[in-house]
């Protein structure tokens, strides 16, 4: 083993936003001025963001932490004693000890932060490709066998089981069929699927080489929101070094079975993240939702059998390959099984990622993670689940975050999404927002949709303005029925669900004279708590 002490500098685009490139460069200058050589290995990020840029030694007793980091702390930090462990106010110690990563159960995301996300050799270190390994003895049916087993549901949004969706591809007679991954990723405050691209994509690349396996795939595509360029670069380098050693390719570790990869990058509209939607941009048209059926597992991409899989789906794979069904499935309440991937953002002290079993509650995740708001003012709403996802008021905040327990009062788990507003929010400009979202979205296919939200905003305008409230309330809910009934994917009819639970759990906010929190405008904020 090297001498030469190693030091952790996240790679990833949320370090690389607030100065891990200049960090980098401060702390290798500074080695060098010192005459003191360090080996600096650019990690992916922890997903604990409020510490970005983290920087990580490694010491005798484990990753000792320093964040966050700016160019000018870098040569204190050395007089303190980095690479070794240094008593510097940025200090906070051994990572894995931290309470905000010790209380979590990170199996999708075991790896993101502790390996460099280029490295295959990293990767296999760290148990990667064991899954893989595994599914290359198997028959597809015992792998889909597996994935049921499991309880994995499709973290995209719609929770549809993996499984399932695997079983109706393996099935269909036609060929070639094809594995797609989602990574659109447009739910505001979601940032899960880019961790794994960025700080873990070896995991991405054994997940879906496993789908294809299973259904009998040989290509695969990964479709990138445009708004991602790290992402399409970290995926780009990680396919050529699979395939390099022989992980990805014609002859898979010699087994003469062949998955390749592409990776596809969107052009920056919310419905391609709608996967019908996301077919047509793949195949070089205009984001317009097809109708189902047909499903994409019978008839998707150029009309073939598709698995279509959100990222953290198939990064999910692996380890059940690897470890088992029953281990995957023992984490979970009800019907969720496994592992939620909680994004904790809005405001926020400690926004970050959160990988828990499913049943955790929102009081839980406030009290033990977030470190209450960023403006020390107290919560008032937390959206739920993307721009699509309801407001969740206080008398919900102990309800377990499992799929069925949210679907009983109306809200959704989507994509994991946690967006936390202070009393300040004012909950009809949100409603009105979620409106004009979909206004701008709409992919224009459907008249509830595309008409709806344009009427929707309108509304929503008198309501702010104060003409005649009640009864442009009594239009907006009518309005919300016909969307959430009448329109032909979850975009139209998701819009009102946002909307519904402002109206219903924060009435105040409609009512003609108040400005935010459902106070008169000639009220002043209550004190900070
Ligand atoms: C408007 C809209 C946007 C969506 N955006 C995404 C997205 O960005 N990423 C994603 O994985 N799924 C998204 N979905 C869900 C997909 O249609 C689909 O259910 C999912 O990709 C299937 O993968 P899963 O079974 O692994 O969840 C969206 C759905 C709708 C209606
Ligand atoms: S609901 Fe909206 S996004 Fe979906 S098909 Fe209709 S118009 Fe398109």
């Amino acid at each position: 083993m090297s001498s030469i002490p190693t030091v952790y500098v996240p790679c990833d685009s949320s370090a690389r936003a607030v100065g891990a490139d200049e960090v980098a460069g401060a702390i290798a200058a500074e080695s060098r001025r010192r005459g003191q050589p360090l080996h600096i290995v650019r990690n992916g990020s922890r997903g604990l963001t409020w510490l970005e840029p983290l920087v990580e030694c490694a010491t005798a007793s484990g990753r000792i932490g320093f964040g966050p980091v700016r160019p000018e702390d870098v040569a204190a930090l050395f007089d303190a004693g980095l690479p070794g462990p240094a008593a510097h106010p940025l200090a906070i110690g051994q990572l894995e000890e931290l309470p905000y990563l010790k209380s979590q159960q990170r199996l999708t995301f075991a790896r993101i932060g502790i390996t460099d996300p280029r490295s295959v050799d990293d990767y296999l270190a760290h148990e990667g490709f064991a899954g893989l390994r595994r599914a290359l003895s198997m028959a597809p049916e015992a792998i889909v066998k597996d994935v049921i087993d499991s309880g994995l549901r499709g973290r995209g949004g719609a929770a549809f089981p993996t499984g399932i969706k695997w079983q109706t591809a393996m099935r269909a007679a036609a060929r070639p069929k094809y594995v797609v991954c989602n990574a659109d990723e447009g739910d505001s405050g979601t940032f899960a699927d880019r961790l794994i691209m960025e700080s873990d994509p070896l995991v991405l690349i054994e997940g879906m080489t496993i789908a294809g396996l299973a259904i009998g795939a040989e290509m695969g595509y990964i479709y990138v929101r445009s708004e991602y360029p790290d992402s399409v670069l970290a995926l780009k380098e990680a396919i050529q070094a699979a395939r390099a050693a022989g992980y990805l390719g014609s002859d898979l570790l010699g087994s003469g079975r062949r998955f390749e990869l592409e990776v596809r990058m969107g052009a920056g509209s919310y419905v391609c993240g709608e996967e019908t939607a996301m077919l047509e941009s793949l195949e070089g048209r205009r984001g317009i939702v097809r109708a189902k059926p047909p499903l994409p597992a019978i008839n998707g991409l150029f009309g073939q059998p598709t698995a279509i899989n959100n990222v953290v789906t198939l990064a999910t794979i692996p380890i059940i390959l690897a470890r088992g069904a029953s281990f995957y499935r023992d984490f979970g309440v009800g019907r969720s099984r496994g592992t939620l991937t909680v994004q904790l953002a809005g405001n926020v002290r400690h926004g970050g990622l959160i990988e828990v079993a499913f049943g955790v509650t929102l009081r839980e995740l406030l009290d033990q993670w977030a470190g209450g708001t960023a403006s020390a003012r107290p919560v008032r709403a937390i959206q739920v689940g993307g721009p699509l996802g309801t407001y969740v008021p206080p008398s919900h905040w102990d309800t377990p975050l499992d799929y069925e327990a949210y679907a009983k009062f109306g809200g959704v788990v989507g994509h994991g999404s946690v967006v936390v507003h202070d009393d300040t929010v004012n909950l009809a400009k949100m409603a009105r927002f979620a409106m004009h979202f979909c206004a701008l979205e709409s992919c224009g296919k459907c008249t509830p949709c595309r008409i709806g939200a344009v009427r929707g905003v309108e509304v929503m305008d008198k309501i702010i303005a104060g003409q005649d409230t009640e009864r442009q309330i009594g239009l907006l809910r009518d309005l919300c029925d016909t969307m959430v009934n009448g329109s032909l994917c979850a975009m139209g009819g998701m819009t009102p669900y946002p909307v519904i639970s402002a109206l219903n759990h924060y009435p105040e906010d409609f009512q003609k004279g108040t400005d935010h929190a459902g106070r008169r405008s000639t009220q002043k904020p209550a004190a900070v708590a």
